[in-house]
């Protein structure tokens, strides 16, 4: 069996996808569980591009034990001096240096002939080596790229010091027979390629990432690089979870084995979920809602006679239990406290007894209270971070023709209520017109998804947003059995993250 590395980059090339802009604590928490899961490499973002990517590395540079943590850098000198500092105190640092090596992107985004871009990758490589041991080399668009150029590109890198050379499909062009023969053309013709890890990174623009990722695999690469539930640039990067189970369950055949744990996969998904405020898709391979769910009656029959009639994979292996009836109006905070433990939440004290009160609140509204409605709730104060606004009360009236009013009460740090209230198209337009009103913060939605955590009239419905505020877009995430609530909920997460944004960048300026 070969071992596998795997490299995540939802926190660079994930975050890099359209709407999303998480925090650093944010990033931090994600990167805390993808070093749970095993993650061999997590590339936590490109320190030179803001402060707040400077930060998001730097927290994760100093908190992971295990995992080695990446930082990307143009061959530039500022980009690779920014992100050695930032990865200062990691026990396993990686600058991971890129450049590009097809003619369309020497030719118009480069401006450089191909022997400046090789001097360039030369220097930076060179540069890069002196503060770190281990340098990642990628040359963008390798798939639409010269063969003859990619073999130069590399072999200088090598030459230089690189100790993973990556061979990035950037526009998700190639289809598996193509990529897994670049893979083998650079494993057979490349001069010192048996001195370091080649790693593959492909996009999913033709839907193919997953399956192009794996012939490169099996051509000879060692290294995966993926992002949880796909996300990452235009159509994503190869998902994560998909590579892992691939790996997992057809790896006797393939001869692959990774360092993942799988059952981690599920309460990853749906961290990055909730924290870029992007739904991941019902029929989604793995993470999807509908992924063990048997809908017509051969197949039920099926799997209640014998469950690998139907199935290749546990749902418990990726972390996705069945959605049991588990508490009630009557339960009490022990037997919470056990149904969290059951299912992997370890939560303080103070946030114990929120998530008791907020049970307690749940049960007064829904009879039965089932292990996705007790997750909604834990993931929803998982992070503690203090938020400037929190919602009060609101009420909204529909007057019918699409016209409404919402009149909202939140609670500004520390402890001021504020009233507003707002007409709008709609009452989800009423209530982001009033939040925004009471909290000062004007934003637009962008796009807002609705569905419900589990069955029946009476479930919790679960609101993911995206709000554009100034020229950053934000998201929110909000679970209420009242879905206007939810959406009050969510927007207002959104508001309250543009300020964590806003604040933060007054503190930069400042300092
Ligand atoms: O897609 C790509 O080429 C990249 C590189 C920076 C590796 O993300
Ligand atoms: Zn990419």
């Amino acid at each position: 069996m070969r071992r596998i590395t795997v490299f995540d980059t939802t926190l660079r090339d994930g975050e890099q996808s359209p709407g999303v802009n998480l925090l650093p604590v944010e990033k931090r928490e994600i990167a805390a569980h993808l070093e749970e899961m095993g993650v061999d490499v997590i590339e936590a973002g490109f320190p030179n591009s803001s402060a707040g990517d400077f930060e998001a590395v730097h927290r994760i540079a100093v908190g992971m034990t295990t995992a080695t943590v990446a930082a990307l850098a143009r061959t530039k000198d500022d980009d690779i001096v920014r992100a050695a500092a930032a990865l200062e105190g990691a026990r396993h640092p990686r600058i991971h240096v890129f450049t590009s090596s097809s003619a369309v992107h020497l030719q118009y985004m480069l401006r450089k002939s191909e022997d400046e871009v090789i001097e360039q990758s030369i220097a930076a490589v060179r540069l890069a080596r002196r503060y770190v041991d281990d340098v990642e080399f990628s040359g963008q668009d390798a798939m639409r790229s010269d063969p003859a150029l990619v073999q130069r590109l590399l072999e200088a890198a090598i030459d230089a010091g690189a100790t993973v050379v990556n061979v990035p499909d950037t526009v998700g062009y190639a289809t598996p027979d193509e990529f897994g023969a670049l893979i083998r053309h650079i494993r057979g013709t490349v001069r010192g390629i048996e001195k370091v890890r080649v790693s593959v990174h492909c996009h999913n623009d033709l839907g193919l990432a997953t399956a192009n990722t794996l012939a490169g695999l099996l051509a000879g690469a060692d290294q995966a690089e993926v992002a949880v539930n796909g996300i990452g640039e235009r159509a994503g990067n190869t998902a994560l979870e998909e590579v892992a189970m691939v790996i997992a369950t057809r790896g006797a055949a393939l001869g692959l084995e990774t360092g993942l744990r799988t059952e981690v996969i599920g309460p990853v998904s749906r961290l990055v979920s909730r924290l870029t405020g992007m739904p991941v898709q019902p029929n989604k391979a793995i993470v999807g809602r509908n992924a063990f769910e048997h809908e017509s009656g051969i197949h039920q029959d099926g799997v209640l006679k014998e469950r690998t009639t139907y199935e290749i994979m546990r749902p418990e292996d990726v972390g996705v239990s069945p959605n049991t009836l588990v508490l009630g109006k009557h339960s009490g905070r022990h037997a919470l406290r056990v149904h969290l433990q059951a299912l992997g939440y370890t939560l303080d004290e103070a946030a114990q007894e929120d998530l008791f009160r907020r049970f307690k609140d749940l049960t007064d509204r829904k009879k039965e209270v089932t292990d996705d409605d007790v997750r909604a709730l834990a993931e929803d104060g998982l992070l503690g971070v203090d938020d400037a606004f929190a919602l009060e009360s609101f009420h909204v009236s529909s007057i019918g023709g699409g016209l409404a009013t919402a009149m909202v009460t939140i609670r500004r740090a520390p402890g001021e209520s504020v009233r507003e209230a707002a007409v709008g198209d709609g009452p989800v337009d009423a209530i982001c017109q009033a939040l925004s009103r009471a909290t000062g913060i004007s934003g637009t939605l962008l796009q807002y998804a609705l569905h419900s955590v589990s069955e029946g009239s009476d479930a919790q419905g679960e609101v993911s947003c995206q709000v554009r505020v100034g020229d950053r877009v934000v998201g929110g995430h909000g679970v209420s059995t009242d879905v206007l609530e939810a959406s009050a909920l969510s927007y207002l997460a959104a508001l309250n993250r543009a300020q964590r944004w806003m604040a933060q960048a007054t503190i930069t300026e400042v300092g």
